[in-house]
């Protein structure tokens, strides 16, 4: 699997998947997931209703429809709350793992992910990145591309540094 990185908007990738960072209850929220329902429509929260009635472990992926976005599905992943006190690197990295098995399910080829936890769930950026660059490194899958996608400049640079290192 290429794993890459570039600095955008998760809902404009073109890419079979698209992974959110949800939450536990699976109805939307703030971060990528309100801009994932936003420009996804509201076939993708009528699809979390339908799909996860009782929502989704932390740590866990679950996929729905991708609606009006140019993906084809939406893999929704919850992080840890590191800001709420949960700091077990064990459920972030199993994020990765899981929409990886998610993807592998649907045929998914390209996947782009957000940096899971590192924005409203106060993940240090950091070690954020080696979880997720590890973690896709030692996963088996069928994904062709895993394509992390940094919304800021900063983020893009440590990722880009993570990458170029073993
Ligand atoms: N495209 C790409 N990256 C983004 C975008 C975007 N449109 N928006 C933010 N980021 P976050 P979390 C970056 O907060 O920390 C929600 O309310 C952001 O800068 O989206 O896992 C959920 O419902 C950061 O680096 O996710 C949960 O309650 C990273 O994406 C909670 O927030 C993740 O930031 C999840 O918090």
């Amino acid at each position: 699997m290429r794993i890459t990185v570039v600095q955008g908007d998760i809902t404009e990738q073109e890419v079979d998947a698209v992974v959110n960072a949800a939450n536990t209850r699976m109805r939307g929220g703030g971060g990528v997931d309100g801009a994932i329902h936003c420009a996804g429509g509201p076939a993708v929260l009528e699809d979390c209703v339908r799909r996860f009635p009782d929502g989704l472990a932390t740590g866990d992926a679950g996929w729905t429809t991708a609606g009006e976005l140019p993906a084809s599905w939406v893999i929704h992943v919850v992080g840890p709350n590191h800001a709420a006190g949960q700091t077990d690197r064990g459920l972030l990295t199993s994020c990765y793992r899981r929409a990886l098995e998610v993807a592998d399910e649907l045929g998914a080829r390209s996947v782009a992910f957000p940096l899971v936890s590192a924005g409203i769930y106060g993940w240090p950026r950091q070690d954020a990145v080696d979880a997720a660059v590890e973690t896709l490194r030692a996963s088996p899958t069928e994904v062709e591309e895993a394509r992390l996608v940094a919304f800021d400049g900063a983020t893009h640079t440590l990722i880009a540094q993570r990458l170029s290192t073993t």
